[in-house]
This record gives C-alpha cells, structure tokens and sequence, in this order.
C-alpha cells in the first residue's frame, strides 16, 4: 500500500510549529480574546500529531476535552503517544474529514495549516461549521504565504534579491487555479466563514518574529536554525533545468523562472547558523460564531 505523504512528515511538523506562535499570545486568545470560561469539547480538523491539543488544552478550563481527526495513521499514533500521560480526555480519529458523519456536538472546531491543503476548503469549512453547537465557535490558524514571504530580512543582501515577491505571488496563485489549494487560504477564510452565515467574524495575526542572531547561545541557534531550514527558508533549488521547467509548468514566464532560481540559489548561498535573520510566518488566526437564529 502506498505510503500516505503526511505520515513521514512528522519531523517537519515538530520542528516548525515553533515558529508561529509564543505561548503568551496563545494564553491571550483563549482568555482575553475568546474568553473560553467554561470546559469545552474541542474537535481539530486535521489534527497531525495533535499541536493545537497540547498548546491548548493546557490553557482551556479543566474538563475540556480535545478530538482530534487525520488521516495519518502515524501521525495519530503520535498523538496518542504524547497524550498519554496527559491529565485530558481525548479522542482520536483516523479518517478522511471529507467522509466523515459527525454529530454538532463540538463547542469549538479548530484547524492548523490545514484548509491550504484542500481543494475545497470552503465545503471543508462548512463542514467544520456543521460540526458545532449553536454558539460555538469556528477557529482557523491558515497561513498566508505571501505576507510570510515579505516577512524576511537577512543582513547582506536586499530582500528582493531573495525573495521576488512579484514572482511568488504569481506562482501561488497559479497553484490555487490549478489545484484549488491555495496557501494564501488564511486571508481569505474571513470572507468564506461570512459567506457560511458565521457571525462575529474576527481575524488576527500570528505573533511571533523569529531573530535569528550570531550573538544568540550555540543551543539556540542551532534549534531555530533548523527549523527555519524545515520550513524551506534558504532551501537549496537543486537542477537548474529541472527547476526551470517545473516552475515555467506551474505557470510562470521562462525569464520569471530564473530570477526564481537565481534567488532562491542566493539564499541558499547566504543563508547559514551565523546569519541575522528575521522571519515573520504572519499566520492568520480567523474564528466566528454559529448562530442559527
Ligand atoms: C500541515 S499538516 C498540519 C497538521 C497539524 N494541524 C499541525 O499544524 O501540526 C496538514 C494535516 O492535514 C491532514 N489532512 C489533510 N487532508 C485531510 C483529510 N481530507 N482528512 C483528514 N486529514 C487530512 C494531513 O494528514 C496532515 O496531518
């Protein structure tokens, strides 16, 4: 049987989650922003190895519970681990959200950096809706590739040497036509969860801005290091020709696909455990409510 793509991406998402969110801004959104008071049964769409679950439930009144769905076998495996000697109540799931019945009995449905995956990430959202009670609450953490693209400063070089912003956004773009998946999905969910009828629609932004620094500890280095490297930052482009034609096949100009090239090999170049960096992933954290009167 074919071996399911997200499973084998475990160390990719335990290595990057930590670039999006410090934990005091998380600490805010459940107390002061959503003022989460009572316990809640929490269901997360596309769960992975459960990163919403344990940044949250530890900040949510005790007796909350947490579900948590996927389709990774592995991933849920994982879950479960870190779970277990837990003191919450959890449920997992491995299934295709798409295909899953489930009842409207959650308090509050919640996905990460899952809806950009989706070819129909509306249906999805609606399904998402489905899920709640009357007056529970929708939240979705979707990224918005190009603001996190704009996001970067790396001393020695100019930003649009590394990242041509211009070229970028055709290519995500071109992606959402082709595909329907589109990474820029999180700025784009507000209109979605109002056009589903969701009422007091809110959207924020992400906190956190990652200072990668010469001065900072050995330790601290490496760790932030790598996962900006898991995240893709300074990625090496590979074959020139291969990379050209993939890229002229996703719908970009032959001469657009060069300067592609050419930057992404420029920070690849530049880009080492000795750098100043500054990355601002630029996340938006959009949530509403189910109202059915
Ligand atoms: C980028 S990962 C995010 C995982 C987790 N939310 C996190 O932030 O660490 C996307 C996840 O969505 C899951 N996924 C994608 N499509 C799915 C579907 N149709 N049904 C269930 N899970 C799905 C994948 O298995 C993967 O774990």
């Amino acid at each position: 049987m074919e071996e399911y793509y997200w499973d084998n991406q475990l160390e990719y998402l335990k290595r990057t989650r930590d670039l999006y969110y410090n934990d005091d801004y998380l600490e805010f959104l459940v107390n002061t922003v959503w003022k989460v008071s009572k316990p809640v049964h929490i269901i997360d769409f596309g769960c992975g190895f459960g990163y919403l679950g344990l940044k949250l439930l530890p900040l949510l009144p005790k007796g909350s519970k947490y579900t948590g769905i996927d389709k990774g076998q592995k991933l849920i495996n994982k879950a479960k681990e870190y779970f277990l000697n837990l003191p919450y109540e959890t449920e997992f799931l491995v299934a295709d959200t798409n295909q899953i019945e489930l009842e409207n009995k959650y308090d509050i449905a919640v996905c990460h950096a899952f809806l950009l995956h989706l070819s129909e990430p509306k249906e999805m959202l609606q399904r998402m809706v489905n899920s709640i009670v009357n007056n529970g609450k929708i939240i979705c953490f979707e990224p918005h590739w190009i603001s996190g693209m704009a996001s970067y400063e790396l001393e020695t070089c100019k930003q649009s040497q590394i990242v041509p912003l211009g070229v970028l956004q055709k290519l995500f773009e071109e992606r959402t036509n082709n595909t329907g998946r589109d990474g820029n999905i999180g700025v784009k969910v507000p209109q979605y969860l109002s056009e589903l009828g969701v009422k007091n629609i809110e959207c924020r932004v992400s906190d956190k801005v990652n200072f990668l620094h010469p001065e900072k500890s050995q330790l601290d280095k490496q760790k932030l290091y790598y996962s900006l490297k898991e995240e893709g930052v300074g990625g090496i482009p590979g074959d020139k020709d291969l990379f050209i034609e993939n890229m002229i096949q996703r719908g970009i100009s032959s001469k657009e696909a060069h300067v592609q090239f050419e930057a992404e090999l420029l920070f690849s170049q530049v880009f080492n455990m000795d750098s100043s960096l500054i990355y601002a992933p630029n996340m938006k954290i959009t949530f509403g409510e189910k109202s059915t009167l």
